[in-house]
C-alpha cells in the first residue's frame, strides 16, 4: 500500500517509518511520497537520501484551501491509501479528514487527552508536562479527523519524567521509548487493516 508521510521538520519519525521498512517491520505499506508543508526541512532531506520522491506544498505561501486541494490531488493521483503525519504541525479542515475518513493517522507526543489539542504541539507539549509536574507522559498514535488530536486512539506509550528534566530531554526521551516505537508499528496495523478491508 502506497503511504505518503506529512511533514514539517526534522523527520525523526519519517527516519523511524523508513528504518521500519528496511529492517521489515513495516511491510504492508512502502513510502512512496513525503510532503511538506514548508520549505527546506531536514525531513525532505532524509527522504531524498532514502530515495523517497519529496514534493513541498508552501502552506504559508498558498493559504489553506489551495494547499489542501493541492495536497488532495496529489495523494489521489499517486494512489496513496494511507497518510502519516509525522511531525506535521498544521491542522488539516474537517471537509479535508472528511474525504480521508480512516486513512489519515497521526503521532502526538503526549498521553491524549493530555496536552493536546490547538497549541500543543512539538516542545510545548512537554513544557506544559513539566509545568504541570506529570510523572508519566508518554506518545498517542490516533485516526485524524476534524478535532485536532481527537480521532481513535490507535496506541499508546507511557514514558517517565525524570527529575532535572528539560523540554528537549523529556521530547528526546518520549521520541526514542515512545514516538519511533509507536508510529512504524501503527502504520503497519493500519495498513494491513485496510487491505483486508478492515479499514
Ligand atoms: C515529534 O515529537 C512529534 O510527535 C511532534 O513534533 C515532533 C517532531 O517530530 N508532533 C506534534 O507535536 C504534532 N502535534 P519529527 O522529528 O518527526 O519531525
Amino acid at each position: 500500500m502506497p503511504i505518503a508521510v506529512l511533514v514539517s521538520g526534522g523527520g525523526t519519525n519519517l527516519q523511524a517509518l523508513l528504518d521500519a521498512e528496511g529492517s521489515g517491520t513495516l511491510h504492508s505499506g512502502t513510502v512512496t511520497l513525503v510532503i511538506s508543508d514548508r520549505p527546506g526541512v531536514f525531513a525532505l532531506e532524509r527522504a531524498a537520501k532514502a530515495g523517497v520522491e519529496t514534493l513541498t506544498l508552501d502552506r504559508k505561501a498558498l493559504g489553506r484551501e489551495a494547499f489542501e486541494q493541492a495536497l488532495a490531488r496529489t495523494l489521489q493521483e499517486r494512489g496513496i491509501g494511507l497518510v502519516v503525519l509525522a511531525g506535521f504541525l498544521s491542522i488539516l479542515s474537517a471537509s479535508f479528514t472528511d474525504r480521508f475518513a480512516g486513512r489519515i493517522i497521526n503521532v502526538h507526543p503526549s498521553l491524549i487527552p493530555a496536552f493536546c489539542g490547538k497549541g500543543f504541539y512539538g516542545l510545548k507539549v512537554h513544557e506544559a508536562a513539566l509545568v504541570r509536574g506529570v510523572r508519566l507522559t508518554g506518545a498517542t498514535v490516533h485516526f485524524v479527523d476534524s478535532v485536532p488530536d481527537g480521532g481513535p486512539i490507535i496506541d499508546q506509550k507511557a514514558v517517565r519524567v525524570l527529575r532535572g528534566d528539560t523540554p528537549e530531554t523529556l521530547q528526546q526521551r518520549v521520541m526514542k521509548q515512545a514516538e519511533w516505537v509507536l508510529l512504524p508499528r501503527a502504520a503497519e496495523k493500519v495498513c494491513r487493516d485496510i487491505l483486508r478491508g478492515r479499514g
